[in-house]
């Protein structure tokens, strides 16, 4: 097992009380595989993957659970062993790109930096590598726009250079916080391409952060769906599309515009709108926009229940002797 989370807590204390944004969440990754994370906004991706990387400021912080990276718990590292570790053995593609780049410093400057700490390399071979990074991910031209500040670049651009940089280690793990959103299509196809490039050649591991069904569809091996800080469903990607359990998942699934689709049948939106996180519904956190709420949803909370690899967390399903989920 590469990594392991168990039991994960992330909260930020405000004024006006505590956000749980990451609350009680388990999940595995295996080297070489692709897990992605879904979810609306707010519900807990990003702040599960800074939690990861030991990236959370101030009013927030962990307050429990494990990260354990190679049997490591990397919440117990010091920042300056973090340190060592991010960029290094894990690096991250940030939903933000200007968050990782320094806008003093020109790109080729920073990516080398990050080559010539954690791969020994001279500097000639470090710049021989950028510009080698940088044309992978689409860059024209990559030797010359390697002298470019972040600024002087365009949004996609600077997100193919935060992959250059991200990957230009050979991480075990990448974890990658929407990582296409800013790409037009090709160039998205060509990211995408790259991270199973980088799979088969060295067994890299990848947490996909996206708010694209598509794109998990295509990528991703097995699926967490997040909802108001916690896992809802857990499934592998066929499973998943294929045999939703959850109504928020149910939900997000029929969100999906079809290319093939030529009626004018409208979208599917799931109505209503995530709750403000200072004021939880009681209960399940879906209840006060779910179809199928019953008067326990309202009271109670469920648990996150498994069975042959799929989890969900609602009263419509029950534990089923014959190894199936199955509606009450
Ligand atoms: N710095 C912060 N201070 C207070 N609350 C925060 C902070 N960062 C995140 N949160 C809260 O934590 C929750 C989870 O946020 P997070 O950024 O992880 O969502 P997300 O799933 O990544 O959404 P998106 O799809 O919009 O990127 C939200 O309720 C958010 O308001
Ligand atoms: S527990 Fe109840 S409210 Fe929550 S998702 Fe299941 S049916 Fe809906
Ligand atoms: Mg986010």
């Amino acid at each position: 097992m590469l990594l392991e989370v168990k039991n994960l807590r992330t909260e930020f204390k405000l004024k006006r009380g505590t956000v749980r944004a990451v609350d009680d969440v388990s999940f595995t990754i295996d080297k070489g595989e692709i897990l992605a994370i879904v979810g609306e906004s707010g519900s807990g991706k990003s702040v599960t993957s800074l939690s990861l990387m030991g990236l959370i400021q101030k009013p927030g912080g962990v307050a429990g659970g494990e990260i354990l990276f190679k049997s490591q718990d990397l919440t117990k590292l010091s920042q300056k062993e973090l340190q060592e570790i991010r960029g290094n053995k894990i690096s991250m593609i940030f939903q933000e790109p200007m968050t990782s780049l320094n806008p003093v410093w020109r790109i080729k400057d920073q990516i080398m930096e990050n080559i010539m700490t954690h791969m020994k390399m001279s500097k000639k071979e470090a710049l021989a590598r950028t510009v080698e990074m940088l044309d992978t991910v689409g860059i024209p031209s990559p030797a010359e726009r390697a002298n470019d500040y972040p600024h002087q670049m365009s949004g996609g651009m600077r997100q193919r250079v935060m992959t250059a940089m991200a990957l230009s280690c050979e991480p075990d793990l990448l974890i990658a916080d929407e990582p296409t959103t800013a790409l037009d299509v090709t160039i998205q196809a060509q990211i995408l391409e790259l991270l199973y490039q980088m799979r088969e050649k060295f067994n890299m591991a990848v947490l996909l952060i996206t708010h694209d069904l598509g794109v998990v569809y295509e990528a991703a091996d097995r699926v967490i769906v997040m909802y108001c800080g916690k896992i809802v469903e857990e499934a592998d990607v066929k499973t998943l599309f294929e045999h939703p359990q959850h109504p928020y998942t149910v939900g997000l699934l029929q969100s999906i515009p079809q290319i093939d689709n030529e009626s004018d049948e409208h979208l599917f939106m799931i109505k209503g709108m995530v709750p403000n996180p200072l004021h939880m519904p009681p209960g399940c956190s879906f209840s006060d926009r779910c179809d199928r709420c019953m008067e326990r949803c309202t009271k109670e909370m469920p648990e996150l229940q498994e069975i042959n690899g799929h989890k969900v967390r609602c009263f419509l399903y029950d534990k089923a002797e014959e190894g199936e989920l199955s509606a009450k």
